[in-house]
């Protein structure tokens, strides 16, 4: 199969694919994804194939806005739609519950599935042209960092799909929050592009999903399925330097060794000479950081890498998420650095 690029002038075509049972790489404002006709099990199927996704990991559908939800949801609480008039469009998923013509190969036999509107003008055009719900996952292959560009996805997908949509880069560069309403308190399985003090506005409490902190036991199993797979990885093993930053810029000078990659702030990047440097933006902004880091991540797989060591902001606004994404790709490996003061920072 040859996978076409197709432009935001290409709608129609877009939605001919959808409507057909085919698969094509669609823009959002998170991170590509891969759509399909969400009501076409034979169609959705193929997602799995095309990306090599473990059978138990359900998928998002994409949908032009609130007034879809009651098409496929069932008894929808009154919060559901509070935050749909705040956030939606935009990269809020929530989870609630399903409605039976939903196909199984979507939820992975859940009794819940998740919605959410994307931010993409392109993208909703073809929603509607299609008329169907989309089911896309991110597009990339399964374990590989999302892609943030068509670039990216064309990577990862080439000769897999019939289309990818160049929609441009990426806003917002992590993917969706995503929100669990069948929960009391209502609780968050995966930080990303909408801060969780945001959802705490509306909602008041919101409890914060184990998996999105910490590693999980051998055996146990997260709300979200697809927490608990090693994710967003390169190929050379990846170690995240938890603390101040000039504290674990300095813990990654004296651990460098001859194939050390390092991912870091903007302010630190001459620090580490005959390293390969990512640099994911400036310490204090981790909207910046949120759009750098897949494409860092992903940049490693070109190098000599055998090693990498990352900066990881704190877990406050964007944050919580740059930092989810990082240390999934670290395995939960994470060192605090300790300080033994010195060299001139
Ligand atoms: O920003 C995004 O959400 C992107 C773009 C393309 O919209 N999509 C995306 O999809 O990140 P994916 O498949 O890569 O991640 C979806 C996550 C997985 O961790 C999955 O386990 C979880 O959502 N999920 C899907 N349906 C669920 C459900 N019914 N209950 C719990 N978790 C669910
Ligand atoms: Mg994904």
């Amino acid at each position: 199969m040859k996978t076409r690029l197709l432009t935001e002038q290409d709608i129609d075509a877009a939605a001919a694919i959808l409507r057909n049972g085919g698969l094509l790489g669609i823009p959002t404002e998170t991170v590509y994804g891969l759509g399909a006709d969400g009501l076409n099990a034979a169609a959705v199927r193929r997602i799995f194939t095309a990306k090599g996704r473990p059978q138990d990991n359900p998928l998002i559908l994409h949908v032009p806005g609130a007034s879809w939800l009651d098409l496929y949801c069932r008894s929808i609480p009154s919060a559901a739609y509070a935050l749909a008039e705040a956030f939606w469009p935009g990269p809020l998923t929530m989870i609630l519950r399903r409605r039976e013509h939903v196909p199984n190969v979507v939820t992975c036999g859940l009794n819940t599935v998740g919605v959410r509107c994307p931010k993409h003008p392109v993208t909703l055009e073809i929603i509607r042209a299609a008329n169907v719900p989309v089911a896309a996952p991110s597009g990339n292959l399964s374990g590989r960092p999302s892609p943030t560009c068509a670039a990216h996805m064309m990577e990862d997908m080439d000769g897999r799909i019939d289309a990818i949509v160049d929609g441009g880069p990426c806003g917002v560069g992590v993917e969706s929050t995503i929100i669990d309403l069948t929960a009391q308190p209502p609780r968050l399985l995966r930080p990303g592009g909408l801060p969780l003090e945001a959802l705490r506005d509306v909602l008041g409490e919101v409890s914060v999903d184990k998996a999105v902190l910490s590693p999980l036991a051998p055996g146990e199993k997260p709300k979200a399925p697809g927490m608990k797979y090693r994710h967003y990885a390169p190929k050379a093993p990846v170690m995240v330097v938890a603390g101040e930053s000039r504290r674990t810029a300095r813990y990654i000078r004296r651990h460098l060794g001859d194939h050390t990659g390092v991912i870091c702030f903007d302010e630190y990047k001459n620090m580490f000479p005959g390293c390969v440097v990512e640099t994911i933006g400036p310490a204090g902004d981790p909207e910046e950081q949120a759009r750098r880091v897949f494409d860092a991540l992903r940049a490693f797989d070109g190098t000599d890498a055998a090693e990498i060591f990352a900066q990881c902001p704190a877990n406050a606004g964007l944050g919580l998420a740059v930092a989810n994404r990082l240390k999934k790709a670290a395995g939960f490996h994470v060192v605090e650095a300790v300080d033994v003061g010195g060299d001139g920072l």
